[in-house]
C-alpha cells in the first residue's frame, strides 16, 4: 500500500486539542506569523533565515504554496484557545509515497515555549498520519544544538537514530543534523495512554 496524502490537502483537517485549534494554514495567517519568524532566537536553528521584510514572509509563502502544489509538503497553523491567538505552525512533510514515510516539523513563537504546545499540536498530527495517511514511519531532523527539540521529540515517543556530523552551515557556524524516528508500532500504544 502506498502512503495516502490527498486527504491532507483536499479534506482540509482540523484538530482541536484541550488548548490549542490546528488547521490548514491559509495566506490570511502570514501576516500574524510574522512575530514568530521575526524573531532570530526562533530562526536559529531553521533552514530558512530570520524574516526581516515583507518579502521574506512572501518568499516564505510562495516556497509554501508551491511546495502544496507539488503535493511535497502540508503546513498547519497553530492557534491558542480562547485567544485564538496564532502561536506557529506545524509541518508534514518530506513524503515517500512507496515507503510510506513522512517527515514532521514544527515552529512556535518565543512567548509560547516551555508550555507543551508542540508536543500538544503534534499528538493528533501523528494520529493523522499514521491513521489516515497509512505512513509506516515518521522522520525528524533537527540541529544537533536544538536541546529543546529534541526533547519535544523524546516526550513524543521518538528515537534518536544517529548524527550526521558538521554537514550544515549557517550564521558562519557549522554543525551537525540529528535524525529521530517514530514507527506506527511504537506511536499506537501510547496513543492507547493518551486515552
Ligand atoms: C523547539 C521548540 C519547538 C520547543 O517547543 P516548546 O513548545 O517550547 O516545547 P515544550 O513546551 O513542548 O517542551 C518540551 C520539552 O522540551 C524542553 N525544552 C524546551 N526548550 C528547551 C531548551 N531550549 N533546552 C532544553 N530543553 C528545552 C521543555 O522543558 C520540555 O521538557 P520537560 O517537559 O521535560 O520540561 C520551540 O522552542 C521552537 O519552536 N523553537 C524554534 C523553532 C525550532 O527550532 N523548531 C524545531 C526545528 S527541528
Amino acid at each position: 500500500m502506498a502512503l495516502i496524502i490527498e486527504p491532507l490537502f483536499t479534506a482540509s483537517p482540523e484538530f482541536v486539542t484541550q488548548r490549542l485549534t490546528i488547521k490548514a494554514y491559509v495566506r490570511s495567517d502570514l501576516s500574524e506569523l510574522r512575530a514568530v519568524n521575526e524573531d532570530p532566537e526562533v530562526t536559529q536553528y531553521l533552514p530558512y533565515p530570520t524574516w526581516q521584510t515583507p518579502e521574506d514572509a512572501e518568499a516564505w509563502h510562495a516556497r509554501l504554496e508551491k511546495r502544496a502544489a507539488a503535493r511535497e509538503g502540508m503546513q498547519f497553523a497553530v492557534r491558542v484557545q480562547p485567544s485564538n491567538e496564532l502561536i506557529g505552525t506545524v509541518l508534514l512533510f518530506g513524503f515517500g509515497m512507496e515507503h510510506e514515510v513522512a517527515e514532521v516539523g514544527y515552529v512556535i513563537g518565543r512567548a509560547h515555549w516551555g508550555k507543551g504546545y508542540v508536543v500538544e499540536a503534534m499528538q493528533p498530527l501523528i494520529d493523522f498520519a499514521f491513521d489516515r495517511m497509512g505512513c509506516h514511519r515518521l522522520g525528524a531532523k533537527l540541529d544537533t544544538r536544538n536541546r529543546g527539540s529534541a526533547r519535544v521529540l523524546e516526550k513524543l515517543g521518538f528515537t534518536y537514530e544517529g548524527t550526521a556530523r558538521e554537514d550544515w552551515f549557517k550564521d558562519s557556524v557549522r554543525s551537525g543534523t540529528a535524525f529521530y524516528g517514530l514507527l506506527r508500532n511504537e506511536w499506537q500504544p501510547t496513543k492507547r495512554e493518551r486515552r
